[in-house]
């Protein structure tokens, strides 16, 4: 069935990037028509990323996405005081392990000397300190660490619900349960067909998470992106029922079997489950067509990180009860890169018509993200640098 509705901007997700993006279109742009399509049901956490809370950190270990941070802050201030909400829980971050070990979230010593350079505070800790304060143990006593004080946990839920509403208030119009099949850009527009419906809109917006990959390979764009199905598993404390513990991340050599990286989140402070969320940042086994997603955690995996919990969380109680489920994570597979968000000109007729935010451990950037994809979708030059992320 054709709408005979002309979209100004049609936006193919309801993700953090694709709500941040409505929301900020629509406020500057009250007489146009903007449209958020997503296949499921918002808040589902189906298509990325799960769980009530994410990583907030300043600290990159690329001085190109470090700056941004530092901006996406201000806009995370604004946001809170615009809703009059707490979006973020300050809590620290804190990173340990082995300081030279190369990963995709960076490394610890080039991330510190990033810091010095950028004027960021933090706290150098030994793994002794570090096992004082936070009750790990059995650790490689040559690991180190710091702690991040401007670091914590973002608040997912209140997070989207508050940029639907503020995007609601603005007039954007949502249909969920809308998977988009195919977009054809052309010199005037983009047509957007679903199973039901075919749309057509000036501008579009593609930043549906692990669907972006397969809609753009349709123009023939290909992004070095790969899917991981990550195990997380919640499990309760013993001890140490301090509620404001910081996010921690464990680098480490990667192992035969997977990458060896591990991360936190301790009670996080708005919940009262006082549950541990320890997650696998396990990139291995991408998503293929033949290996699709299963939506459990991998027991492998499970087994990785109880193990862990044993060895070095005494404060936990992993085998008294735990839970596991898995998320999605769409991440570049070359390591030196982070995110891809950029228009589609010149990569595909019709590609000044399209804009792409694809990949990454994107959600700390989801104000700054918001105004970049509405600036691109506007054909404006974004106000900050985003050279790291062009593709
Ligand atoms: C991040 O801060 O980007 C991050 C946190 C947990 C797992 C992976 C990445």
């Amino acid at each position: 069935m054709h709408t005979s509705v002309q979209w100004d901007v049609i936006i193919i997700g309801a993700g953090p990037i694709g709500l941040s993006t409505a929301w900020n279109y629509a406020r500057d742009h009250r007489d146009q028509k903007v449209l958020v399509l997503d296949q499921h049901p918002l808040l589902t956490q189906l298509a990325g990323t799960s769980g009530e809370e994410r990583h907030w950190r300043l600290q990159y270990s690329e001085l190109e996405i470090f700056r941004l941070t530092l901006e996406a802050d201000k806009l995370w201030r604004q946001l809170e005081h615009q809703a009059d909400r707490k979006l973020i829980h300050r809590v620290g971050s804190l990173w340990f392990g082995d300081a030279d070990v190369w990963t995709n979230e960076g490394q610890i010593r080039q991330t510190m000397t990033s810091m010095n350079d950028m004027n960021l505070p933090y706290e150098r800790l030994t793994m002794a300190e570090i096992e004082r304060r936070y009750g790990f143990t059995g650790l490689d006593s040559n690991y180190e660490g710091f702690l991040q004080r401007d670091g914590g946990v973002i608040d997912v839920k209140s997070t989207l619900t508050t940029l639907y509403s503020l995007a609601s208030e603005a007039g954007v119009t949502f249909q969920f349960q809308q998977g988009v099949n195919t977009i054809e850009p052309d010199a005037s527009g983009v047509t957007v067909l679903t199973s039901q419906q075919r749309y057509r809109a000036r501008k579009v917006l593609v930043a549906s998470g692990p669907g972006s990959k397969k809609l753009l390979q349709q123009l023939d764009i290909e992004l070095a992106l790969s899917t991981f199905e990550m195990a997380c598993i919640s499990m309760l404390r013993s001890q140490r029922l301090e509620t404001n513990d910081p996010f921690w991340f464990a680098f480490q050599a990667p192992v035969e079997s997977d990458t060896n990286l591990f991360y936190g989140f301790p009670p996080n402070p708005w919940s009262i489950n006082g549950l541990d969320r320890l997650g696998t940042d396990f990139e291995v086994d991408p998503i293929t067509e033949e290996n699709a997603p299963s939506y459990q955690a991998n027991p492998h995996h499970v087994e990785r990180a109880l193990e862990f919990a044993r060895r070095h969380m005494p404060f936990l109680e992993p085998d008294r009860q735990h839970s596991a489920s898995s998320c999605l994570a769409v991440l570049p597979s070359n390591p030196s890169r982070q995110f891809y968000l950029d228009s589609a000109r010149g990569r595909c007729h019709g590609g000044e018509n399209l804009v792409v935010s694809a990949g990454g451990w994107a959600f700390k950037f989801t104000p700054l993200m918001g105004q970049i994809c509405a600036d691109l979708l506007d054909e404006r030059e974004p106000r900050w640098d985003i050279s790291a992320l062009r593709f």
